[in-house]
């Protein structure tokens, strides 16, 4: 692998996202690894990532001097340039000349080596430091300047060691990707063979590795997730999978259907449906406060859960063969934010049921742990699945019980479906899936307000339209969508859905507002 150094910044996720998008497999490490520990994971090349500190303040992560001489390629990027710098002799200074944001780089001579081939003399490069390169370490050349970093870019072709000054990973980097596959591809001379199709391959196969004759239990949100963990899975056991749905009555419209039809189709998953709109909507009965709803939800989530698995345990043990492995869709980035651990990990799931034993353990199989949200969406069309599953927008575990302001009903839940669906298909049929994070749409469900209809006074329920943009949902910004498309949207809601005769507009960014409003 590629292996990325994180240095504390934000920015290692996208370094190896990008180095990915170059069809080259890469990693995320902590930069408290030994030099040793990373050198014997035997890395085709090494990225050291930037991050928060100063190379020269007392405690700053640093980087011995042998990595460098290990005969590996090496990219130092923004503070990982300045390790490099440090570590082989170069000076690193405060010059005052603090640098943030887009920022011109001017290539230093006629000759760009390696790094910088392809990008024109003066090129657009995002910055984010306060030191600086003040010289570059002995053997090196000095590629590029800006105005507050005299050593921006530069390099040892021979000794394959590189470094950049600016954020190569960041889109604002104009020429960025193309500096990053130089160095992959000319610097470190790496083949870019990684694609969807051979992680496919290789899960399907560490699945078999893993699983042997053993079968498997999966639980499905009808979220992309679950479903493309499933779907590979059922490619490598076949029908020693079955995955089990808890419809909870609180997802949208066709959504429940969705996955019973077009994705057992297309994948030829053995499922079963555990249908318990019911006990949630009696459990939710008279309750409005956000929080107990949330309580109320995830327990009898977890009740509902549990009967069903247990349904599925005891017919499954009926040949002697239990259920030993619990499939689930855990992601890369939330393996690297919960410190990368790389133990297999084991769950235990209560059981009091004559028939199996009090405590079963599972192993847990977690084929998407090493991918990014965009691969798992690719893996998943790559495996035939249904676009309106893979497309999917992020939708919270309480589903629309979070959705109603006030207490959720039967009826309520009705209306709101159906709001929400002419939004979706509206926005979809723009052409706007791509640039909204997703669109909650909520119904305000004790408040009404006079209209007029007709020859008639209305007193409806207002609903709220909530677009936003966002990277990762930690932070967002309201979509500024078409006034075109709103219009059409508030015109067909209001005239569709009877018990609506109002749509407004959420403008709040994140923070200070939440994305769900509950
Ligand atoms: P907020 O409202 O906190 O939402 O800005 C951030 C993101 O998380 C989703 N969300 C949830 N997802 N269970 C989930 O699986 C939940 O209880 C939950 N609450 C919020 C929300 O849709 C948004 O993408």
């Amino acid at each position: 692998p590629v292996l990325v150094v994180d240095y504390g910044a934000q920015y290692a996720q996208l370094i190896a996202r990008r180095v990915r998008e170059a069809n080259v497999y890469s990693e995320i490490v902590p930069h408290t690894w030994s030099t040793e520990k990373i050198l014997q994971r035997n890395p085709a090349a090494i990225i050291l990532s930037g991050g928060p500190s100063s190379v020269y303040a007392p405690g700053a992560p640093q980087r011995d001097a042998e990595l460098f001489e290990a005969g590996v390629p090496v990219l130092g990027i923004c503070y990982g340039y300045q390790v490099m710098a440090s570590a082989l002799g170069g000076s690193v200074e405060r010059t005052g000349a603090r640098e943030y944001g887009a920022t011109m780089a001017t290539a230093s001579q006629d000759m760009t080596g390696t790094l910088l081939e392809g990008s024109p003399e003066v090129q657009t490069v995002w910055m984010s430091h306060g030191d600086s390169v003040t010289g570059a370490p002995e053997g090196f050349t000095t590629l590029a300047s800006s105005d507050g970093a005299p050593v921006a870019a530069f390099e040892n072709p021979e000794r394959k060691l590189y470094g950049v000054q600016w954020h190569p990973e960041v889109n604002h980097s104009a020429y960025g990707q193309q500096v990053l596959e130089n160095f992959l591809f000319n610097g470190a001379q790496i083949a870019p063979s990684w694609s969807t199709g051979n992680i496919i391959e290789e899960q399907i196969e560490l699945i078999r590795a893993q699983v042997g004759d053993g079968k498997a239990l999966c639980g499905l949100s009808g979220g992309v997730d679950s479903a493309v963990a499933a779907a590979l899975v059922q490619r490598a056991i076949g029908d020693r999978l079955t995955c089990v749905l808890v419809d909870h009555g609180l997802m949208r419209q066709d959504e429940v259907e969705q996955v019973e039809k077009d994705f057992v189709a297309a994948t030829g998953v053995k499922l079963h449906v555990a249908r318990e709109s019911e006990r949630f909507l009696s459990a939710l009965k008279g309750v409005s406060d956000p929080e107990t709803k949330r309580k109320i939800i995830g327990r009898e989530f977890i009740r509902a859960f549990e009967a069903a698995e247990e349904q599925v345990l005891r017919a499954e043990a009926a040949d002697g063969k239990p259920v030993g492995f619990l499939v689930q869709g855990t992601l890369y980035p939330d393996v690297v934010e919960s410190g990368g651990g790389e133990g297999a990990a084991n769950i235990k799931s209560h059981h009091n049921v004559g028939g199996l034993p009090e405590d079963l353990q599972f192993d847990l199989v977690e084929p998407l742990r090493g991918l990014f949200k965009d691969e798992v969406r690719a893996v998943g069309r790559e495996l035939g699945l249904p676009e309106n599953i893979v497309g999917r927008q992020p939708f919270p575990g309480p589903g629309l019980g979070i959705r109603i302001i006030g207490e959720v009903t039967e009826e309520r839940l009705d209306i709101l479906r159906r709001a929400d669906a002419i939004a979706r298909e509206e926005l979809t049929r723009a052409g706007l899936d791509d640039d909204v994070w997703q669109m909650p749409v909520v119904l305000l469900a004790d408040v009404r307000s006079v209209g007029v209809q007709g020859d008639g006074r209305t007193y409806g329920h207002p609903i709220v339209l909530r677009p936003v943009s966002s990277e990762d949902a930690m932070t967002a910004d309201w979509s500024r969508l078409p006034s075109e498309l709103l219009a059409k949207i508030s015109n067909r809601i209001t005239n569709e859905v009877e018990e609506i005769n109002r749509v407004v507009l959420d403008v709040t960014s994140k923070p200070p507002g939440t994305i769900e409003w509950e």
